[in-house]
């Protein structure tokens, strides 16, 4: 179960977004572009003040998600999701390149192969990037952690038209 709000974009993301624009505008393939993408990332990486305390916070109904920006032009969106210990995500993939990068706690991640195995699992710490493009982008997310975990994903769409960065759910 997850919730979406939209949240006012901060100064902290500017360079973070100059960076993006200039990644997008290669208009290099979607597993080049996630790659140029992450470097970004990596490169400004915002702390959790572009959250709100509140939002910070989590909620007990499950993880959270707050959009941060999307880029007038729809070639993509900012989401902050907010984990407290336990939540996981369903089994999903996605419609297009995403990145991903953690500003707080740690995020156990798992991926699957088309038939649902699963064939690898990763801790993603605090200050780790990283960046993928379908197919063979199934995967879990969880936070097996005993804080609240928080991390910036970087999908390449219009997030809110489209309603979700998720292709189909596998469960
Ligand atoms: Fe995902």
């Amino acid at each position: 179960m997850t919730t979406t709000t939209q949240t006012r974009p901060t100064i902290e993301l500017s360079e973070l977004l100059d960076g993006i624009r200039t990644a997008v505008t290669a208009r290099a393939t979607w597993s080049d572009t996630a790659r140029l993408v992450a470097e970004q990332l990596r490169h400004h990486l915002p702390s959790p003040d572009v959250l709100t305390s509140e939002q910070r916070l989590g909620s007990p109904d499950g993880y959270r998600s707050h959009t941060l920006h999307v880029e007038p032009d729809g070639s993509f969106s900012i989401v902050a999701l907010v984990w407290r210990p336990g939540q996981v995500t369903r089994i999903h993939d996605h419609l297009t390149w995403c990145v991903f990068g953690v500003i707080q706690g740690v995020e156990h991640e798992e991926l699957f192969d088309a038939d649902l195995n699963l064939v690898g699992r990763s801790d993603n710490q605090l200050g780790d990037v990283s960046g993928f493009a379908p197919p063979g982008d199934i995967h879990r997310v969880h936070n097996s952690s005993g804080t609240t975990a928080i991390s910036i994903h970087i999908y390449g769409t219009d997030v809110t038209r489209v309603g979700s960065s998720v292709r189909r759910y596998y469960d």
